[in-house]
C-alpha cells in the first residue's frame, strides 16, 4: 500500500461513522484528525502549528518571497466520504515528501494547510477557516449563533479569528480534490483543471403557518406550513433544471409541532442555490426571494427568511491552469479544463492570490456519501501531477 493510501486509510478510520466520516469543525474527532497531521507535518519537518481559527498549518520555510499554499480540509458533511477534503490533504503531503526525498531546495517557501470547517455542517460557517486565513473576519450575525460556545469548548477564542490571517506571506494556492461529479469518469479523462468556482448562495427559511386539527380543519381554511415548504423545494427544483448551470437544494427540514394529525404550524428549512456565473447568481437570488414570498402570501403563511452563506462565483489562476495542464501532459495523464460546482477553500484564496485546483474522478459522480470513492492509481497519477506541478513552481 502507498503512503498515499495509508494516510487516507488512517484518516478514514478518525471520526469513522456508520460506513462514512463524520469529522465537523470544534469536535474531538476534527482535532483528533488534526493531530494526526500535525504528526505527519512534524515527520517531515516542518514547522507546524493551529492557528486561531482552528486551520493546521505547515510551513516548509525555504528560498525567499511569498509561499506557495498547498491542502484542502479535514472537516466533513455528516456521513461523508473519506476523499472530500482527506485527498487533497495527503496528496500536498506527498508532494511536499516527494521534494524532500529527492532532495528539491524549493526557491520560495512550501506551506501546507487543512483548513477548517470548510464544510459549515454544524453552524453553516462554511470555509471559515480559509476565509479567516485570508483576513474576511467581518462574519455576519446567523454565522456565529453557537459557535463562539464551540469554539471556547475546543480551546479557541472567537475574537481571535482574526489573528489566523498570513495572506500576506502567501503568493498562491494550488488544491488537489476529487470532482464529486461525474464528468471525468463518463468521458474518461484522467484529470481535470479547474477553470472557475460556483457561487453558492445558503438561506434559512421558516414559514409559519397554524397548527390545527387534521381532520376537522376545512382544506382552504389551512394555513399549512409544510405545504408551503413542499411548494418552494419544487419551485426551486423545477427553475434549477429550467436554467443551465444553476443548482438548488433542500437539505434540512424541520417541521412544528409534528403529530400526525396535526396540521404543521411551523416549517424550517435550508436553501442552498448555485450558479457558475455573477449574472446567474444574482437572478437566483431574485428568485428565491420572490418565489418564498409568493408562496406565503397564497398559503396564507408568514416569512422569515436569513441569508446563511454567500460565496460569490471565483474564476481561478489561468497561469497556474497552463502549469497543472504541462504537469498532466508531462505524467502522460488526460486532462481537460472543467468548472467545479462543489464550493472550496480555493474560491476563497481565490480571491486574494492567484489559486488552482486539480481534479480527480469520482466513481458515479458521487460525493457526500459514504461510497464516494476515486480508485487509487487515479488519487496517485492525481498526486503525481500536483507534485510536479509544485516543483515547477518552486524551481
Ligand atoms: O458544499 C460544497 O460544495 C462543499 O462540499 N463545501
Ligand atoms: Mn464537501
Ligand atoms: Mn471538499
Amino acid at each position: 500500500m502507498s503512503s498515499l493510501e495509508a494516510d487516507l486509510e488512517e484518516l478514514a478510520g478518525i471520526g469513522a461513522d456508520d460506513g462514512g466520516v463524520s469529522r465537523f469543525a470544534w469536535t474531538p474527532e476534527l482535532q483528533a484528525a488534526n493531530e494526526w497531521l500535525l504528526a505527519r507535518l512534524d515527520e517531515l519537518g516542518l514547522e507546524a502549528e493551529v492557528d486561531p481559527a482552528g486551520n493546521v498549518v505547515g510551513r516548509w520555510q525555504t528560498g525567499e518571497g511569498k509561499a506557495l499554499l498547498l491542502g484542502s480540509h479535514l472537516d466533513t458533511v455528516p456521513r461523508g466520504g473519506r476523499y472530500d477534503g482527506a485527498l487533497g490533504v495527503c496528496a500536498a503531503l506527498e508532494a511536499v515528501r516527494s521534494l524532500r526525498y529527492d532532495g528539491v531546495e524549493p526557491n520560495r517557501p512550501v506551506w501546507l494547510v487543512s483548513f477548517n470547517d470548510e464544510e459549515g455542517t454544524r453552524f453553516r460557517t462554511g470555509m471559515l477557516g480559509s476565509r479567516a486565513f485570508a483576513g474576511e473576519c467581518e462574519l455576519a450575525d446567523w454565522e456565529t449563533r453557537g459557535v463562539p460556545e464551540a469554539m471556547r469548548e475546543a480551546g479557541f477564542e472567537f475574537k481571535r479569528l482574526g489573528d489566523a490571517s498570513r495572506l500576506g506571506e502567501v503568493g498562491a494556492y494550488l488544491e488537489l480534490h476529487i470532482e464529486q461529479g461525474p464528468r471525468l469518469e463518463r468521458e474518461g479523462i484522467d484529470l481535470g483543471i479547474v477553470t472557475g468556482i460556483v457561487g453558492l448562495l445558503g438561506f434559512r427559511v421558516r414559514f409559519l403557518g397554524e397548527a390545527n386539527h387534521a381532520g376537522t380543519t376545512p382544506m382552504e381554511l389551512r394555513r399549512d406550513a409544510l405545504a408551503g415548504a413542499s411548494r418552494a423545494v419544487l419551485a426551486l427544483r423545477d427553475e434549477a433544471r429550467a436554467r443551465e448551470g444553476m443548482t438548488a437544494n433542500v437539505g434540512l427540514i424541520r417541521i412544528e409541532a409534528g403529530g400526525f394529525n396535526v396540521i404543521p404550524g411551523e416549517a424550517e428549512f435550508t436553501i442552498d442555490v448555485r450558479s457558475p456565473t455573477a449574472e446567474g447568481f444574482s437572478r437566483v437570488e431574485g428568485f428565491v426571494h420572490e418565489t418564498l414570498t409568493n408562496i406565503a402570501a397564497e398559503e396564507g403563511l408568514d416569512l422569515d427568511l436569513a441569508q446563511t452563506q454567500r460565496l460569490d462565483p471565483v474564476p481561478l489562476d489561468p497561469s497556474l491552469q497552463d502549469t497543472l495542464e504541462r504537469a498532466a501532459a508531462a505524467e502522460g495523464a488526460s486532462s481537460i479544463r472543467l468548472p467545479s460546482g462543489a464550493g472550496h477553500d480555493a474560491m476563497v484564496l481565490g480571491r486574494h492570490v492567484p489559486a488552482g485546483m486539480l481534479f480527480v474522478p469520482s466513481r458515479g459522480g458521487v460525493s457526500h456519501n459514504p461510497s464516494e470513492f476515486t480508485p487509487p492509481e487515479q488519487c496517485e497519477l492525481g498526486t503525481r501531477v500536483l507534485a510536479r506541478a509544485v516543483r515547477d513552481l518552486v524551481s
